[in-house]
């Protein structure tokens, strides 16, 4: 039972530029046959949290990227677009019964993605593992993947693994 993050981050720890802009992840150098770890990563979780402006972006991809149930943590949204209603759902409210609710169902790995979402989780020292991947770019100003917390929360570090293409995956675990 764990509430885990894979995420990348620019060097200055933005996980997307002021307008949601990706680029700067798409246009890294490809290394043949490597997911960074994706794939087993998503054999671990039974579902994914992520927050309202996460899947906006994704609803922008060409295709829907996950064969894992989608959670939508939203006070904003009123409904999941119709072609991928079986996909996703939409929670709302206070985060420990959200995640009571989604163990409750058989969730128990939970992958939380979305930067606000991701401080909500530790601002409640509700994030278990870690896994950021960091990308050699400065991109000075976009969304940050960490924010105030109000007490130091102490982590392990597992594993780093260090790609030829720059890209450096830092492992950690409460
Ligand atoms: N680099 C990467 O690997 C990576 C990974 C994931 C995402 N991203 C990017 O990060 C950006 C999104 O991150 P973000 O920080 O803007 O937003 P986010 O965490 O995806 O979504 C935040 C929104 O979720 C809703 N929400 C509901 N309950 C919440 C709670 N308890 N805590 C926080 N939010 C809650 C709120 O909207 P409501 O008003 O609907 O309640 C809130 O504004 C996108 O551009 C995405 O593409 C990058």
């Amino acid at each position: 039972m764990a509430n885990l993050v894979y995420i990348a981050t620019s060097i200055d720890g933005y996980i997307a530029t002021k307008d949601n802009g990706l680029d700067w992840l798409n246009n890294i150098p490809v290394i043949e046959d490597n997911d960074y770890g994706f794939a087993d990563f998503l054999n671990r979780i039974d579902c994914i949290l992520m927050g309202t402006n996460t899947f906006e972006k994704v609803l922008s991809f060409s295709k829907w990227p996950y064969f894992k149930k989608v959670f939508v943590m939203s006070n904003s949204l009123k409904e999941i677009p119709e072609n991928i209603s079986d996909k996703a759902e939409i929670v709302s409210g206070n985060i420990n019964e959200i995640i009571h609710n989604l163990k409750r169902l058989g969730y128990q790995n939970l992958y939380v993605d979305g930067g606000k979402v991701i401080q909500s989780f530790l601002q409640l020292n509700l994030i278990d593992e870690l896994i950021i991947t960091r990308v050699p770019i400065l991109l000075g100003d976009g969304i940050p993947l960490f924010g105030h917390i109000s007490e130091p929360i102490i982590f392990s570090k597992v594993k780093t693994e260090i790609y030829s293409n720059g890209l450096v995956t830092n492992h950690y675990i409460k």
